[in-house]
């Protein structure tokens, strides 16, 4: 194994790990060392405290620690990271810990391929330089995440008067044109802003994807088969709501779950489950065979107070971890904004977003094509670096 990841005295998520591993591989590919062995050691503040002091004669906590090996005998090095570090430096610069894991890897990397910020200003500006473009080719090689956009309210303005205008087919299109990755509509079962009309024009339309926003009925399933979307997202319905409130109920509903994946899987539709950020119910979607999950974020975008936004967000990272361990195609979506979705980007895993009302809002003020284009700035834009 070119590369090895081992974590001592601390907790290091298996998505953690492959993504360290992924990251580790693009290094290595970058900086022609394909097939050098690289070990990295993810460790406590209290362990790399004690490799200093052994090694250095410096008794206290670094980010990060590396020991270039001679190359002629394949093995480039070792670095070690101290995840504590790692978790303190994430939160002053609000980046998140798997980006700055991965910047300190790129920068113990760059000392082993010989560089030395420490001997003077140009060599701090050669190192950074090098750590730049190794950062951007990580960037490139790892997956993009997509924004998918929910088209619904422009048939709530046209719903409020009964009209035909404004048209959610032609939002559809000026949603692609500004570059969204996808469409997303709900058609609810009371018909309040998505007709059957739109659904099946927006269908033709669209060239990207159509994701179908859906309850698992006999009627909707129908539908379903039909229309063919791309993908369908199976959601919690109750008519007395004002928009979808809370996640799929997976481990009370198993069996009318399962069938339904299992009949939209032989129509050919991947399914994904829209659950909230909790253990059981991701581990039950795998279990009833959904391709995805969608991450309720209701609870992070609506969360008061620092303390409350920030437990809400490690509830994140914990379940996107957990979804791409178990092989779950990982989105998320619900009351995300150009605030708050920024924090998001820092979570790795996060392979789509769903966003819909922030977006129609602002296009309210901007235009739909600029509302769209700023949010897909800020998705990807915001990605690792
Ligand atoms: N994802 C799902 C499953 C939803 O039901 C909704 C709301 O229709 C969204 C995403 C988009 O939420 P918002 O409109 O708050 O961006």
């Amino acid at each position: 194994m070119p590369v090895s990841i081992c974590a001592q005295g601390c907790v290091l998520s298996e998505g953690q790990k492959n993504i360290l591993a992924r990251a580790a591989e693009i290094l290595l590919r970058a900086s022609n060392n394909s097939g050098q062995e690289l070990s990295i050691l993810i460790t406590s503040d209290q362990v790399i405290a004690q490799i200093n002091e052994r090694w250095f004669n410096r008794p206290r906590a670094t980010n990060c620690i590396s020991f270039p090996q001679d190359v002629s005998t394949g093995v480039i090095g070792d670095i070690v990271i101290s995840v504590d570090t790692a978790r303190k430096e994430a939160v002053l610069s609000g980046r998140g810990v798997s980006n700055r894991l991965i910047e300190l890897l790129v920068h113990g990397f760059c000392h082993l391929l010989g560089h030395d910020h420490e001997k003077g200003p140009s060599f701090e500006k050669e190192q950074r330089e090098c750590e730049k473009r190794l950062l951007k080719f990580i960037m490139k090689e790892m997956t993009m995440p997509e924004l998918c956009v929910n088209v619904d309210h422009v048939a709530t303005i046209r719903q409020a008067r009964g009209g035909v205008e404004p048209d959610p087919v032609i939002a559809a299109g000026i949603v692609e044109m500004a570059g969204a990755d996808g469409v997303v509509v709900h058609l609810r079962e009371d018909r309040r802003h998505i007709q059957d009309r739109d659904l099946r024009l927006i269908r033709q339309v669209v060239k990207t994807r159509l994701t179908l926003e859906m309850a698992a009925t006999e009627e909707m399933l129908t539908i379903a088969q039909d229309v063919r979307p791309d993908c369908v997202t199976l959601v919690p319905e109750r008519r007395e709501e004002i928009t979808t409130e809370g996640g799929l109920d997976v481990v009370a509903n198993r069996g009318v779950v399962e069938a339904a994946i299992r009949r939209l899987n032989d129509a050919g539709i991947p399914v994904t489950l829209f659950v909230d950020p909790e253990e059981q119910q991701i581990e039950a979607s795998k279990e009833v065979g959904a391709q995805n999950i969608e991450i309720h974020t209701g609870r992070y975008a609506e969360a008061k107070g620092a303390e409350a936004v920030e437990r809400e967000f490690e509830a994140l990272v914990r379940a996107c971890g957990l979804g791409a361990d178990l092989g779950l195609g990982v989105h998320v979506g619900h009351g995300l904004n150009y605030s708050n979705v920024v924090r998001l980007t820092s979570i790795p895993e996060i392979e789509e977003y769903s966003i819909g009302h922030s977006i129609i809002s602002r296009a309210v003020m901007v235009g739909l094509e600029r509302a769209v284009r700023d949010m897909v700035a800020l998705i990807k834009q915001g990605f690792v670096v």
